[in-house]
C-alpha cells in the first residue's frame, strides 16, 4: 500500500507534459502541445497536451486523462504501479512493505509475468557477474566481443548457466510460481507434466542455458522478454533463442533499444534501424544512441508507429548481403506508407554495424554513416547503374520507384521525390506524375468507392481521375529560389553593415549573409509563397534560433527531403551564380562588397515587387469594401505598405550598380 501523503506528492510532481513527452514527441501550438496520439496510429498529430490544465485528450479517438492515466493507459499498469512508475521517475521515495508470498499470488498475472521477468534479468546478471562459469563464459564473451562495462550495464546483459533447471530451481525458491515461469516462457513444461494438474518445479526446465542473455524491454523500461546468443559456432545449434510471444510480450509492437534511445531518438529527430541485438550496442557503445531494431520479426507497422510517435525520419542499416537487401526492400514501403522520410546506409562485404563498427573504429563509423546515408530513391536508383544498358532492368527499377513514391501519404513530398526520380532518370515528370496517380486511383478505387447507389456512368468514373496537378504558379518563385541559393551557397560570408547602438551611434558591423537576409525578411515579416521555398527558410531560422549557420553538408543532410533535396538542386546547379550576378547588373570586384550589393539588389527589388502586389491587392479590396470600417482598417494598412514602398525604393536607388 502506497501511504496518502506519498501519492499526493507523486501526482504533485508529474508534470503531464514531462511524462507523455517520455513517449511521444510533442510540439508547442500555442498553449498546448500537439503530438502523434500513441493510443490510436495517426499519421497527422490529434493528440493535445495541456500543461496548464495537466491533462491530455486525443481529439482524433477521444483518450483523455492526467498523468497517472496515461501511464496507466500506456504501460498497462494498474493504479498502484503507475503511481510507483511516476515515483520512480520522480525521484520520489515509497515506502512499502516487502510483499509475501501470499501477495505475490494474488497479483494479477500480468503483474505477475512482469515480477518474474524482473527477477529473471537480475539472476542472470548476478549470474554473469558473481559465478565463475558466468565471469569466464558470460563475461568473458562480451568482453572479447569489445563491450564496455558501462555499455553492458545500460543493456543489462547477463548470462544463463549451462544447467538444464539452474534458472527454474533458483526462481521456485525465491517464492515464484512455476505457472508464471511457463507463461513468461523463460520455462518450459516437460512433457511428463500432466494437464489438468498444478505445475510443479520438477515439471519444467529453462529455456536458456549456457546462452548471454539480451534483456528486451517495452519502451516503459521493463523487462518483458529476452534474446539468448549461443557461444557454440556448431551451425545446427539456433543462434539466437528468443522468448516466446506472451501477454506481456506483444513482438510486433516491441522494438530492441527504444527504451535506451528514445531520448536521443527525440533529441536528433532521427531514428537508426538496424538488424540486431549487438548492433544496437555497438551503436550505442560508438556513442550513437538513436537507433532501435526489430528483434524477433521483420519489421511491422506496429513497430514503425512505435517510431513515428518519436519521430518521422528512418535510416535503415541493414546488411549488405543479399538477406539484408530483401529485408531493406520490404521495410521501405511500409515506411513510406506510414510517412516517414526513409533513408538508406548499408555496410560494404557482409558487414553489420557492429562488425564494421569494430574493424575501423569510432571515428571512422562515424563519418562512414555521415558519408553514406542516402535517400531511398538513391538506393533504388543505384541500382541501375550496374544494368545500364538493360532497358528492361532499367524499366523495372523506374517502376518499383514509382510504386515506392505512389505510397507517400503526403502530397507535397510526393511531388518532391517525382521530380527527384525525373532528374535522376532523366524522364519527363509528367509521366512519372501519371504514373503515380493511376497507381493511387487504383487504390483509392479499391478501398473508397465511390459514395453513392447509382450505377457509374463511364464519364462519373473518369472523374475519379486525379486532374495531372497544375504547376503551381508562384509569383515570386525566382526571387525566393535566387535568395536560398544565396543562402546556401554563401551562407558564411560576412556583409559590412552599419548598426545603431543605443546612443543612435552608427558602428560598422560584420554579419554573415545568412543573417543578413534573415534579418531583412523578419524586419517585414516576409514569408515565401512556395511551400517547398518556406520549408527550407524555416530550417534556417530553425537553425539561427540555436546559433547555427547550416553549412551545405549538414543541409544535404537534413532530416526532411523538402530541405535536402531543394539544396542538392541548388548545389548541382550548372550555372554558377557569379556568372547570374550579372542579371542583377552587378559587376565583380571586391567580392565581399560585390555580394552585399547583389543580395540587396535581390531583397529590394524583391520586397519592391511584393510591396506592389500587396498595394494592388488592398486597391481592389477597397474597391469591394462594405463597411466605412473596413475602409478605414484598409487605408490604415495601405498607408504602412506606402511607407514601406518608399523606404525600399530609397535602398533600392542607394545601391550604385553599372
Ligand atoms: P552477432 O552474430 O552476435 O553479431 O549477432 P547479430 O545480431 O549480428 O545476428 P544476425 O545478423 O545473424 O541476426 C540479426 C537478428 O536476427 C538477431 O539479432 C536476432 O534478433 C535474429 N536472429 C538471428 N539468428 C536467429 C535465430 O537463430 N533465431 C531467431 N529466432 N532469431 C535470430
Ligand atoms: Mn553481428
Amino acid at each position: 500500500m502506497i501511504p496518502r501523503d506519498t501519492i499526493e506528492k507523486i501526482i504533485d510532481a508529474s508534470h503531464v507534459e514531462e511524462v507523455v513527452g517520455e513517449f511521444v514527441t510533442l510540439k508547442k501550438r500555442g498553449t498546448n502541445l500537439l503530438g502523434l496520439c500513441p493510443f490510436h496510429g495517426e499519421k497527422t498529430p490529434s493528440f493535445t497536451v495541456s500543461p496548464t490544465k495537466g491533462i491530455y485528450k486525443c481529439f482524433g479517438c477521444g483518450k483523455a486523462g492526467n498523468s497517472v492515466n496515461f501511464v496507466m493507459d500506456h504501460l498497462q499498469l494498474s493504479y498502484p504501479e503507475a503511481l510507483k512508475w511516476l515515483a520512480k521517475k520522480y525521484g520520489i521515495e515509497v515506502k512499502e512493505r516487502e510483499i509475501t508470498p501470499e501477495e505475490k499470488q494474488q497479483q494479477t498475472e500480468k503483474e505477475s509475468m512482469l515480477i518474474v521477468m524482473q527477477y529473471a534479468q537480475r539472476y542472470f546478471t548476478d549470474n554473469m557477474n558473481q559465478t565463475d562459469e558466468g565471469l569466464s563464459v558470460g563475461r568473458g564473451y562480451f568482453i572479447s566481443r569489445g563491450l564496455r562495462d558501462d555499455i553492458v550495464e545500460r543493456f543489462k546483459l547477463g548470462y544463463s548457466l549451462n544447467e538444464r533447471t539452474a534458472f527454474s530451481e533458483a526462481a521456485v525458491k525465491a517464492a515464484y510460481l512455476p505457472e508464471y515461469l511457463v507463461k513468461t516462457g523463460m520455462s518450459i513444461l516437460s512433457n511428463r507434466y500432466q494437464e489438468g494438474q498444478p505445475i510443479t518445479q520438477s515439471d519444467v526446465f529453462d529455456r536458456y542455458n549456457g546462452r548471454v542473455m539480451f534483456p528486451i524491454h517495452d519502451d516503459g523500461g521493463r523487462v518483458v522478454a529476452f534474446g539468448g546468443r549461443t557461444l557454440s559456432n556448431d551451425k545446427k545449434v539456433a543462434k539466437y533463442i528468443n522468448s516466446p510471444e506472451t501477454s506481456i510480450y506483444n513482438k510486433s509492437k516491441i522494438l530492441y533499444g527504444l527504451w535506451q534511445g528514445k531520448k536521443a531518438i527525440q533529441e536528433h529527430d532521427k531514428a537508426y534501424l538496424v538488424e540486431g541485438y549487438m548492433d544496437v550496442i555497438a551503436m550505442h557503445q560508438n556513442g550513437i544512441e538513436n537507433v532501435v531494431a526489430s528483434s524477433g520479426t521483420s519489421l511491422t507497422v506496429d513497430q514503425i508507429k512505435a517510431i513515428h510517435r518519436f519521430t518521422k525520419n528512418v535510416v535503415v542499416l541493414y546488411d549488405g548481403d543479399s538477406a539484408g537487401q530483401k529485408a531493406s526492400n520490404r521495410a521501405i514501403p511500409l515506411l513510406l506508407e506510414e510517412g516517414m522520410n526513409v533513408k538508406l546506409l548499408t555496410f560494404p562485404d557482409n558487414d553489420d554495424p557492429d562488425s564494421f563498427s569494430a574493424k575501423v573504429g569510432n571515428e571512422a563509423f562515424k563519418k562512414y554513416i555521415d558519408e553514406n546515408t542516402i535517400d531511398f530513391i538513391y538506393y533504388k536508383a543505384s541500382r541501375i547503374k550496374a544494368h545500364s544498358n538493360d532497358p528492361i532492368e532499367r524499366a523495372n527499377v523506374i517502376k518499383d520507384i514509382v510504386d515506392n513514391i505512389s505510397l507517400i501519404p503526403d502530397n507535397i513530398t510526393r511531388s518532391v521525390y517525382i521530380r527527384e526520380c525525373a532528374q535522376l532518370m532523366e524522364m519527363q515528370e509528367q509521366t512519372l506524375q501519371f504514373e503515380v496517380n493511376k497507381i493511387r486511383r487504383k487504390k483509392g478505387e479499391k478501398f473508397a468507392p465511390p459514395e453513392t447507389n447509382e450505377p457509374i456512368e463511364p464519364a462519373a468514373s473518369e472523374q475519379l481521375v486525379e486532374p495531372l496537378p497544375e504547376e503551381p504558379i508562384f509569383k515570386f518563385e525566382g526571387e525566393e529560389r535566387q535568395l536560398l541559393r544565396l543562402m546556401i551557397r554563401y551562407g558564411f560570408h560576412l556583409i559590412p553593415t552599419l548598426a545603431e547602438d543605443d546612443e543612435k551611434n552608427e558602428h560598422s558591423l560584420d554579419i554573415t549573409l545568412t543573417e543578413f537576409i534573415l534579418f531583412e525578411l523578419w524586419r517585414d515579416h516576409i514569408a515565401f509563397e512556395n511551400p517547398l521555398h518556406q520549408a527550407v527558410l524555416d530550417y534556417y531560422t530553425h537553425a539561427y534560433q540555436n546559433n547555427q549557420n547550416p553549412s551545405v553538408d549538414s543541409l544535404r543532410n537534413a532530416p526532411d527531403p523538402l530541405v535536402s533535396h531543394f539544396v542538392i538542386d541548388q548545389v548541382i546547379d550548372k550555372h554558377d551564380i557569379s556568372g547570374g550576378w550579372n542579371k542583377f547588373g552587378v559587376q565583380i570586384t571586391d567580392e565581399r562588397l560585390e555580394l552585399k550589393k547583389a543580395v540587396q539588389h535581390l531583397l529590394f527589388s524583391y520586397k519592391e515587387k511584393l510591396v506592389r502586389k500587396f498595394i494592388d491587392e488592398h486597391q481592389t479590396k477597397l474597391q469591394l469594401a462594405q463597411s466605412e470600417e473596413e475602409v478605414n482598417q484598409l487605408l490604415d494598412e495601405m498607408k504602412g505598405l506606402i511607407e514601406m514602398k518608399k523606404r525600399v525604393n530609397k535602398l533600392l536607388g542607394r545601391i550604385v550598380v553599372r
